[in-house]
């Protein structure tokens, strides 16, 4: 009897020692991989921080801008970290975007150009800054009154009677909208930059689905076509008349292939105010931000744009811009603070 207990006892002891070794052990292997953790997320606040969920605007401010800004600087460039999406950053963003395969240069900070970042930092590579657009550098000119555009890729830049876009500048990834236009030849006009050909091609679709009959009259335009329009317009109206509806070579959106102005066969398919009138313009109106356009002239800023008003202008700037301008009813030069 005793025996066995003794025995008993032996066994059972021995149980319970097994079992702690086995629960500190356990408690060991927790404590190892915490360790783990730990390790690699100070590994991250040291060395490469990770990117912004969000999509970030020429404009914005904050955390997540200045964390893109490190990111930026991590690969080469020396912005300031600010915190502003400034006109440095979005050059920043604008020359990596150019150096990258299959990356819409827009200089917005978006989901593709967060991937491609992260895969630039993670190999450890640094991108040849200003090989895709060389930084704008102080102009020395003697033209006091006109700015020279130094990032036409910008989605927000800003075109108008006192910044010129140079001549030479010219869209290399322009396509044809599969849109409804009231012509059939091939003509360069049909043409928009992919971004700005997506969002239209979404905006023609819903206004569609609204039953509504919206046509493209016109789009991408060279520095040479608007020399051409603006002289014959120029010579029709005279030069003073002509400066109110009809832009200088250099200083017209349709250049940067942003644009397209926009009508409906009940107007005849016209580009006159009539146009904010019709169902298709309301509709355009009340619209076109959230598929990233705002209408570029409105009634009532003729001051600030220096145009008449053009309900059939859209210009792409981006959903969270367009939505911003539109809410608001601003001009891009406000929303800018260019006014
Ligand atoms: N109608 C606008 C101002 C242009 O010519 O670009
Ligand atoms: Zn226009």
């Amino acid at each position: 009897m005793f025996k066995k207990r003794t025995v008993l006892s032996i066994v059972m002891l021995s149980l319970l020692f097994f079992i702690t070794a086995c629960n500190s052990e356990n408690t060991n292997g927790n404590d190892a991989s915490n360790e783990a953790q730990q390790s690699s997320e100070s590994e991250t606040e040291e060395g490469i921080n990770e990117l912004p969920e969000e999509e970030l605007n020429k404009m914005d401010q904050g955390e997540a801008v200045q964390t893109l800004q490190e990111g930026l600087n991590e690969i080469g460039y020396s912005l300031k970290l600010n915190g502003n999406f400034d006109e440095a950053t979005t050059w920043a963003v604008t020359d990596f975007q150019l150096q990258q395969e299959n990356l819409q240069a827009i200089g917005a900070y978006n989901e593709e150009t967060k991937k491609a970042l992260e895969d630039v930092l993670a190999a450890g590579d640094e991108i040849d800054v200003g090989a895709g657009l060389p930084q704008e550098v102080e102009a020395s000119t003697s033209d006091e009154e006109a700015n020279v555009v130094a990032n036409p890729y910008d989605q927000l830049a800003l075109v108008n009677k006192q910044n010129t876009l140079p001549s030479d500048y010219d869209p290399d990834d322009l396509v044809v909208p599969d849109i409804p236009f009231p012509f059939t030849e091939d003509l360069p006009k049909k043409q928009m930059r992919e971004v700005a050909s997506d969002a239209l091609e979404d905006l023609f679709q819903a206004a569609d689905e609204a039953g509504l009959d919206l046509v493209a009259q016109s789009g991408y335009r060279s520095y040479e076509r608007q020399e051409a329009i603006f002289a014959s317009n120029a010579n029709e109206h005279g030069e003073e008349a002509a400066n109110q509806f009809s832009a200088q070579p250099g200083q017209s959106e349709h250049q940067t292939g942003l644009t397209m102005d926009v009508t409906t066969p009940s107007i005849n398919n016209e580009l006159t105010t009539e146009f904010g009138e019709t169902d298709e313009g309301k509709w355009v109106a009340e619209h076109a931000a959230d598929y990233g356009f705002i209408i570029r002239y409105l009634e009532g800023q003729e001051e600030i744009t220096e145009y008449q008003y053009e309900p059939w202008h859209l210009r792409y700037v981006g959903e969270k811009p367009a939505q911003e301008i539109m809410s608001q009813e601003i001009t891009l030069e406000a929303y800018l603070d260019e006014e």
